[in-house]
């Protein structure tokens, strides 16, 4: 039997969307009740580890606009993003750079006193505004700073939400775990923003937190929503081997060059307007071809990398601009990047598919919105250029958070608590999951799974390894592997373990279809066995629900309102 607890709003997720949500809340409703849902304490969100920057164009007096700032990105995207949605991005992001430099923010500064800003790849202008490559880290701290002035804001730290309850129409609450107790509840509210953040550990080689794993996305899908766009996976050009940590595209900025084995800087041949500093599926795909074509490195664990190159860039400059990712190069792998060159390989780390939402991030459900990664408003298209994703939490966790706070305000009396979807709920995950009689270990099958992703949804795809990738899936997810061994209540880790890997099947499948039925290579989706753009047949949106049976796939238009699509070059 669920306990309860009743909010005015919800907000599932404590990364930068889900607290700049808060904030907007608070300071929309200051009699509104608001709970912050997350499985994990607020600073351990994966936001705390963005690195490089947040992409605005603040330096108006010194050449950059708004105006490019927006073509970049939809450029970046390979012309799929909505371009009213990626107009409203660039328009207010100057304004979120200072509200947080307001709220305590320690942005990098020039020797004028100005806030700085450092090159990214795929922008006209330098317009990374950093901290260090601390940026995630400082923006959770002062976000969660700021939260702590208002008093209607509730953290329900390490609480595993389950199911989203709606009537069909209009949602009204969420069940979720308590992992501290074990209890199951019914939190009743009449809003809810959805900042669960990416996916990426659906592949076994991510920059992403072990914990990002899909259960909100899963979750939305479940309760009706579409994900939308799931086959556009972003591969960072630079996860550091053995581990996979992300090595900031503000390396690059800061001047780090790649190197084949020949030692050349081979983005000459890919990118020659931008080397480097190209976007990131075109580095990735540049990356890979070096290494297909014979001109790769053997890493010691028998991966095959590239080189990054710092050396040049001096001491100095990376222990002040780049200290994390110089500890992260000594801890993790043994190098000093002043003296030694990395080895680095292209890395799943973003998910530019997400919750299907409107431009104001509104979901299919009445009273439901998404922001941040979890999102799909269609900002990013097919590839996300660096820096625009946490600008993308900061824009859409406000517009998000004051939409939720306003249909909280104006919410009429609630109509009857549907008690058996709570107790069906209940039966899924205890009977279903908690007490599932499998015998296969399920943390191998998580490996097995993430390494067929690794393997068949990598930077190049063919329809013959996505079709085969598929199989395996679904093959696996029928394995007998659904059990917990660990009955505790208290801290039940295994239990969420088998809950993530049971979201992880339903989204890997979505991710692999949607893959396999775009016919077409367009930014960070590229086919071998289709390598051209086809906008006759492919300029649209994928949309996945959820079915029993498999997901029901359908299409959905493009915005575009400035720019014909072209072609990119770099
Ligand atoms: O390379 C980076 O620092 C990543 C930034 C981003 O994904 O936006």
């Amino acid at each position: 039997m669920a306990e309860r607890l009743t909010y005015d709003m919800l907000i599932c997720g404590s990364g930068l969307a889900g607290l700049r949500a808060a904030i907007a809340a608070a300071e929309a409703g200051p009699s509104l009740r608001i709970g912050i849902v997350s499985k994990l304490q607020v600073m351990r969100s994966h936001s705390v580890s963005a690195e490089g920057g947040t992409a605005a164009a603040i330096m108006e007096d010194e050449g950059d606009t708004v105006e490019s700032h927006i073509y970049d990105t939809v450029k970046g995207s390979d012309f799929l993003a909505d371009q009213d949605v990626a107009e409203l991005l660039c328009t207010e992001m100057p304004s979120e750079i200072y509200a947080l430099e307001r709220w305590g923010m320690p942005w990098s500064r020039r020797e004028d006193g100005r806030i700085d800003q450092r090159n990214f790849g795929g922008y006209s202008f330098p317009r990374a505004t950093y901290a260090s490559d601390k940026v995630g880290f400082f923006e959770m701290q002062t976000l969660y700073d700021t939260c702590q002035k208002y008093g209607n804001i509730e953290y329900l730290n390490e609480w595993f939400a389950t199911s989203i309850i709606h009537d069909g129409r209009r949602f009204m609450g969420l069940t979720a775990i308590e992992l501290a107790t074990g209890s199951f509840y019914e939190l009743r509210a009449s809003s809810l923003v959805i900042a669960t953040g990416g996916a990426g550990r659906l592949y076994s080689f991510s920059t992403y937190a072990l914990s990002s794993t899909p259960d909100g996305l899963d979750m939305g899908l479940r309760a009706g929503m579409a994900l939308k766009d799931m086959e556009f996976v972003q591969f960072h050009p630079t996860g550091i081997l053995p581990s996979g940590i992300l090595i900031t595209e503000g390396a690059r900025g800061e001047g780090a060059y790649l190197l084949n084995k020949d030692g050349q800087r081979f983005m000459k041949r890919y990118a020659p307007g931008k080397m480097e500093l190209a976007p990131r599926d075109i580095v990735s795909r540049a990356i890979m071809t070096e290494i297909l074509e014979g001109r790769g490195f053997r890493h010691e664990t028998g991966a095959d990398c590239i080189k990054l190159d710092l050396r040049h860039v001096g001491d100095e400059r990376i222990r002040e601009k780049l200290g994390a990712i110089r500890e992260i190069s000594i801890k993790f792998s043994g190098i000093d990047p002043s003296e030694d060159l990395l080895d680095v390989r292209p890395v799943c780390h973003y998910m530019m598919g997400g919750l299907h939402t409107d431009i104001a991030g509104a979901t299919e459900i009445r009273g439901v919105w998404a922001a941040g990664e979890a999102a799909c408003n269609s900002v990013h298209g097919s590839n996300r250029l660096g820096a625009n994703s946490t600008s993308e939490c900061l824009v859409w966790g406000r517009i998000a958070g004051e939409a939720a706070a306003r249909h909280a305000l104006d919410a009429k009396e609630a109509g009857p608590w549907p008690h058996h979807l709570v107790a069906a709920e209940e039966k899924r995950i205890y009977d279903g999951i908690f007490r599932g009689g499998g015998h296969e270990n399920p943390y191998e099958i998580r490996q097995q799974l993430t390494d067929i992703m690794n393997e068949k949804a990598y930077v190049y795809r063919d329809g013959e390894g996505l079709a085969d990738g598929l199989r395996q899936v679904r093959k696996l997810r029928q394995a007998s592997w659904m059990h917990v061994d660990d009955k505790a209540p208290q801290y039940n880790t295994n239990f969420v373990n088998v809950m993530e890997i049971d979201s992880m099947f339903r989204v890997a499948e979505i991710v692999l279809l949607g893959a396999l039925n775009r016919r077409e290579s367009r930014g960070a989706h590229a086919r071998t066995d289709h390598p051209s753009r086809d906008d006759a047949n492919f300029l649209h949106h994928t949309l996945a629900y959820h079915d029993p049976e498999g997901p029901i796939m359908r299409t959905h238009p493009v915005t575009i309102t400035r720019y014909r699509p072209v072609e990119r070059k770099y």
